[in-house]
């Protein structure tokens, strides 16, 4: 369980999230909405402890997430997908794969072939000739390589043709069913993501404006204005 208590986060001078709770139980899928600017990297980066400046509380599972403990964060289960391409460019598909399972078990490699089957037909080939699709489907994998209980993801479907951006949902949503991790995910794609989680997020200019049952936001229609 990830819970946020009265949290703020500041770069420099500037505040980017204020007066955020909220709460993620396990196993759920939460989507964070909110136009550009609004906070939703910062809210994840708070959750993985990859934040400066903070005030508040962040517990994971009833221990508090410091600012600066992100390799400790990520072994206690807290995956993290980066906006953008976060791969290893001049490595292969499996070398990828297996840098990120070092701490933890290198034959889970199989589990991820298994939901990703293009990556197992491009294992010799280097990250970086991958297409933004793949290279996407790679950065999620290496996340599951750590064996996540929370899975916390960037706007993954970024730059994809939408018949990607939909099996890319679709695999977050087996990867929620097979393994129990719970997902957070930011993303501009809304009605998609609607879709596959369970409850919606929204931030607006640093602060949480809604929090609620997925349904309940898709019948809200002044909250649809702000994205
Ligand atoms: N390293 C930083 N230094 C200074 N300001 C920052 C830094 N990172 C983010 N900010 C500011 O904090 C605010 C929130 O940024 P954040 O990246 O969390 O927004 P976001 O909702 O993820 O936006 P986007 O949809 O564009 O990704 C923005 O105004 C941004 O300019
Ligand atoms: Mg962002």
């Amino acid at each position: 369980m990830l819970e946020y208590s009265n949290v703020a986060a500041r770069y420099g001078g500037f505040t980017a999230l204020r007066e955020i709770s909220l709460t993620v139980a396990p196993g759920e899928r939460v989507a964070v909405f909110g136009h550009n600017g609004a906070g939703k990297t910062t809210l994840l980066r708070c959750g993985l402890g990859d934040v400066g400046e903070m005030d508040g509380r962040v517990l994971y599972n009833g221990e508090p997430i410091v600012p600066g403990s992100v390799y400790r964060n990520a072994r206690r289960g807290i995956g993290f997908v980066p906006q953008g391409h976060n791969v290893f460019r001049d490595l292969s598909v499996a070398q990828n794969l297996a840098i990120a399972g070092l701490l933890h078990d290198p034959g889970y490699v199989s589990e991820i072939y298994r939901l990703f089957p293009i990556l197992a037909e491009r294992r010799p080939q280097l990250a970086g000739s991958l297409s933004g699709g793949q290279q996407q489907m790679l950065a999620l994998g290496m996340a599951l390589m750590t064996r996540p209980t929370i899975l916390l993801l960037d706007e993954p479907t970024t730059g994809l043709a939408p018949v990607i951006v939909q099996g890319m949902l679709r695999s977050l949503v087996e990867i929620n069913r097979a393994t129990g991790a719970a997902i957070v995910i930011v993303e501009q794609n809304v009605a998609a993501t609607m879709q596959m989680v369970e409850r919606a997020l929204v931030l607006k200019t640093g602060r949480l404006i809604f929090d609620g049952p997925s349904a309940k936001l898709a019948a809200h229609e002044d909250l649809w204005s702000w994205f």
